[in-house]
């Protein structure tokens, strides 16, 4: 795993509903494997798309994940993780990236904003994966950033990231251990916790389920992108798509829509507000990479203010628990 072990803050909560009245309701053909059901709720279109985008929400009016990004892409884009040498051969694959998008799509992950900003969505978001789950460092092979996905777990962790003070909130399970598992790595009993509760599995005594369900490590992940780190802030997803206004502070503080801020809200200090230091630059070198790839083009991640958190006053401190 990367370098950085202390990723996730406390945890906040958002819970995102969509409420259903029904008045008329329709069906329009798409693909020919698929159907799109559309109803007018108090005005709004809102739509459902069966397994991928269910529910009927804003957001699955628009074309899917699936439709956008097929499994020849996800191959393109981590080509090198079920080669010989890499840690994790044969877990993580597009079905399981997926099938745990589809739980996020009706909340509009990958679903926001026309096309080019579903794609820029997706890249960015696989950027974060790549970057956190790379073995490229120093290869030759394929260069280094063809290397996404190599892990799924830390491999020699230093110790079991049981932090005491969390003992009452969440208690470490005798045995379990909680070093870096996943697509964005969770570290330590309280970000299992958090993550747990956020998609209903007890991670807590079960914190293996990340390094053993590639569905399961992709859903946190999307989770973690998908929700603020505290009440108030904007969650990646919000930030990156420009559902969030900065405030007069954010401004002041060079927070603007964007991946930069995206940094900024996944790994505070540890990552943003430091310069153009290499984990960061690492961050951004994925998401380009893959945007070139996704036939996107990197000229579209935008000026430096808006792709870089270099300058940025992080959002939140690293917690004090790592010592
Ligand atoms: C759906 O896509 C259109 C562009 O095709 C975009 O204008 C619209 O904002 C998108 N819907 C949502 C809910 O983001
Ligand atoms: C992984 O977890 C998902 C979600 O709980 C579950 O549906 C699936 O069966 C699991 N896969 C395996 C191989 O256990
Ligand atoms: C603005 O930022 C300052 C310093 O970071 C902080 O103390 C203050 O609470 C912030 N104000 C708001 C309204 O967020």
């Amino acid at each position: 795993m990367g370098t950085c072990n202390r990723g996730f803050v406390q945890m906040g909560f958002a819970i995102s509903m969509i409420i259903i009245a029904i008045s008329g309701v329709s069906l329009v053909g798409a693909d020919s494997d698929k159907e799109i059901v559309v109803k007018t709720v108090k005005g709004h279109k809102v739509c459902d798309q069966g397994w991928e985008c269910k529910g009927f929400s804003k957001y699955c009016c628009n074309q899917t994940i699936s439709d956008l990004f097929q499994t020849y892409q996800f191959e393109n884009l981590f080509s090198k993780r079920n080669s010989p040498v890499a840690h994790a051969v044969g877990f993580w694959d597009y079905k399981s990236f997926i099938t745990a998008a589809a739980i996020y799509q009706p909340l509009g992950f990958g679903t926001t904003g026309g096309k080019l900003m579903q794609m820029k969505e997706i890249a960015a978001f696989l950027g974060h994966v790549g970057s956190k789950t790379s073995c490229g460092d120093g290869v030759v092979t394929g260069g280094p950033l063809a290397w996404g996905l190599c892990f799924n777990k830390e491999m020699s962790p230093s110790q079991g990231y049981c932090d005491e003070y969390y003992k009452y909130e969440y208690p470490c399970a005798p045995g379990a251990q909680y070093y870096g598992r996943g697509a964005i790595p969770i570290y330590w009993n309280y970000n299992y916790g958090a993550v747990g509760e956020g998609i209903k599995e007890d991670l807590l005594n079960h914190p293996e389920y990340i390094e053993q369900n590639a569905t399961l490590a992709f859903q946190a992940a999307m989770w973690r992108w998908m929700t603020p780190i505290k009440k108030g802030q904007p969650s990646a997803h919000e930030a990156f798509v420009g559902d969030w206004k900065p405030t007069k502070n954010d401004t002041l503080s060079k927070r603007v829509p964007g991946f930069g801020t995206t940094m900024n809200i996944m790994y505070g200090d540890i990552i943003c507000g430091q310069g153009y230091i290499d984990p960061m630059n690492n961050l951004i070198s994925h998401y380009q990479y893959y945007l070139d790839l996704m036939g996107v083009g990197r000229e579209e991640a935008g000026p430096n203010e808006v792709l870089t958190c270099a300058e940025q006053v992080p959002f939140n401190p690293s917690p004090k628990s790592t010592s």
